[in-house]
C-alpha cells in the first residue's frame, strides 16, 4: 500500500528535502544564517541519512538538497550520494571552495548538480564577506568552471544582495553568468536578518530594473519566485521576508547536521529528533514534524 503523502495542516504538500549534513564551514561569512545551528553540534553518519533520505522517498519527496555548514567538509559525500534512493533532483549548496577537486566524483555519485555561493566578482570584497583571504576568490571561481565542466548544470550561483557592498555588481554579474551559455542561472537573495546583518537593500528597485529589461519573464511555482531573461541570461530573485506567498508555496522540510527535522528554517522551537530514530520510527517523525508546519509569514 501506498503511504500516505505528506500534506501539512495548510495543505501544502512536501516534495523537497534539504538536509544539512555538517556544521562545519571552511569560510566564515559575516551575515550567515548557519541554517539555525551552530557547527559543534555530532554529525549522523552516512548510512543514518540515507536512511532518513529513503524514508522521505518512500513519502513522496522527490528532491534533495545537501547543504552544511559546507557540505564539501565530509569526505564520505560520495559516500552518501551513493547510497540514496534514486530522485529526480539532487542537488546541493556549497561555496565552491572545494569543487575544483571534486566536481567530477560528486557527479559520477549522483549529484545532479549545485548552488556555489558567489556575491562578488572581486577579490577583496569577497575576502570581506566570508572573512577568508583574497586568494580563495579565485579558488571559488575554479569551482564554478569545475562544476559546468563536470556537467552539474544549471550551477547556481547565489548571490546575497548587500546594501553598499555587492549592489553595484549585478551587471558584472549578469555578464559573467551569461559567458557560461546558459549553464549557469543568477540567483539573487534579498538578506535575512539574524542579528548579525544590518542594512537592508531594495530588492523592489532591482526587480524593476531586470523587468524592464527582461525579453522575459516566468514564475515559478516554488516560493512563487520570478526568473528573468537579461540579454541571455537567466537572473532569479529569492524574497522570503514578509512574503506570504513565498510561504504559502513552500514545500520543503529541512534536516539539522545533528538529525533534526526542522519544520521552517525561521523557526527553533518544533524541531523533532531523528538523530537516533531507527528506520521503522522514521516515517511517523516524519508525520510529527509536517504536522507541526506553519506558514512564518501569514496572508
Ligand atoms: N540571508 C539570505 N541568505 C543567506 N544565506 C546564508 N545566510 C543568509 C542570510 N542571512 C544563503 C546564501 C548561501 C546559502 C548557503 O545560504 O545564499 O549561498
Amino acid at each position: 500500500m501506498q503511504p500516505d503523502a505528506l500534506i501539512d495542516p495548510f495543505g501544502r504538500g512536501i516534495t523537497s528535502l534539504r538536509i544539512s549534513i555538517t556544521g562545519q564551514c571552511n569560510l566564515n561569512c559575516f551575515y550567515c544564517h548557519n541554517e539555525g545551528q551552530s557547527g559543534h553540534e555530532s554529525q549522523m553518519s552516512a548510512g543514518h541519512i540515507a536512511n532518513i533520505i529513503s524514508t522521505a522517498a518512500k513519502l513522496g519527496v522527490n528532491k534533495v538538497k545537501f547543504s552544511g555548514g559546507e557540505p564539501l567538509m565530509r569526505h564520505d559525500f560520495e559516500d552518501i550520494l551513493a547510497a540514496i534512493p534514486e530522485f529526480r533532483n539532487v542537488s546541493a549548496t556549497t561555496n565552491g571552495v572545494l569543487l575544483p577537486k571534486r566536481a567530477a566524483t560528486l557527479k559520477s555519485a549522483g549529484l545532479d548538480r549545485v548552488n556555489v555561493s558567489l556575491d562578488t566578482l572581486k577579490p577583496q570584497t569577497y575576502a570581506s564577506i566570508c572573512r577568508c583571504s583574497e586568494n580563495v576568490h579565485s579558488m571559488v571561481l575554479d569551482g564554478v568552471r569545475s562544476a559546468v565542466d563536470a556537467g552539474l548544470t544549471p550551477v547556481k550561483l547565489n548571490m546575497v544582495m548587500l546594501k553598499g557592498i555587492n549592489e553595484d555588481e549585478l551587471d558584472d554579474m549578469i555578464s559573467f553568468t551569461r559567458g557560461f551559455d546558459g549553464d549557469v542561472i543568477l540567483q539573487l537573495i534579498e538578506p535575512m536578518d539574524f542579528g548579525n546583518y544590518g542594512g537592508s537593500v531594495d530588492m523592489d528597485i532591482i526587480e524593476k530594473d531586470l523587468a524592464s529589461r527582461a525579453s522575459d519573464v516566468v514564475e515559478r511555482k516554488m516560493h512563487r519566485r520570478k526568473k528573468y531573461m537579461v540579454d541571455g541570461a537567466e537572473v532569479e530573485v529569492v524574497r522570503p521576508i514578509d512574503n506570504s506567498r513565498f510561504c504559502a508555496n513552500c514545500s520543503r522540510l529541512r534536516v539539522t547536521a545533528d538529525g533534526k527535522l526542522k519544520p521552517c528554517l525561521l523557526v527553533d522551537d518544533n524541531l523533532v529528533d531523528v538523530g537516533r530514530a531507527d528506520i521503522q520510527e522514521l516515517e511517523s517523525l516524519f508525520y510529527k514534524a509536517v504536522s507541526l508546519r506553519e506558514p512564518f509569514y501569514k496572508g
